[in-house]
């Protein structure tokens, strides 16, 4: 019996390309994963979308297709909402096997047992409106940017910065951004 190799974003592609592939409106793309990120579970949409076999994601961190455009304050907001009960919504640039991408409108909630402890995580993803996506590049694009110069810090305070410019919340951008406003 061999040992399973869990994938992660070490084994990702690093040649990164242009090519977009577009979520079909009618589809869902499901993950779940253990309360660590490592995936439990995936649906055929998500194998399609990915690029990788369903044995490949099984056992794998989910950050096997975390993109580079994706700025880390976006994850680090969504496992502080997870960790303390609560869902998260956001758009997210996802990377395929093939170095390609394709956006989605994700959501994330925790799984609980009996007792109502969290057990894992599930997350649901559709297509995001065109105008969503054209309005959140430049935001992410902006974040990592300051990311690279000055970390999680000044990508926090950015973007607390533009939520307080725009007189917005996270959630309230985010869902108006899904409804095509
Ligand atoms: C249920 C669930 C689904 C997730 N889905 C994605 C996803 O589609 N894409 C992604 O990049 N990260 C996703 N994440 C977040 C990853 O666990 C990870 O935080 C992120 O890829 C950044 O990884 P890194 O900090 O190792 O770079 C998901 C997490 C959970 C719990």
């Amino acid at each position: 019996m061999g040992i399973q190799k869990r994938l992660s974003k070490k084994d990702a592609p690093t040649t990164i390309t242009n090519d977009e592939k577009v979520i079909s409106q009618d589809d869902f793309i499901v993950s779940k994963t253990d309360t660590k990120g490592f995936i439990t579970y995936c649906n055929e949409i998500f194998v399609d979308m990915s690029g990788y076999t369903a044995e490949d994601l099984i056992g794998a961190n989910h950050n096997i297709i975390r993109h580079p455009d994706m700025p880390r304050v976006a994850f680090k907001l969504a496992w502080d909402l997870l960790r303390s009960g609560k869902e998260f919504f956001g758009f997210v640039k996802n990377l395929r096997k093939d170095g390609g991408f394709y956006w989605v409108f994700a959501y994330i909630t925790a799984d609980y047992d009996l007792k109502g402890n969290i057990v894992g995580y599930t997350s649901f993803r559709r297509k995001p409106p065109r105008s969503a996506i054209e309005q959140i590049e430049p935001v992410y694009k902006l974040l990592v940017d300051s990311e690279r110069r000055g970390g999680m810090e000044a990508s926090g305070k950015l973007l607390a910065d533009f939520l307080e410019e725009h007189k917005t919340t996270y959630d309230a951008l985010v869902m108006n951004l899904q409804k095509g406003a």
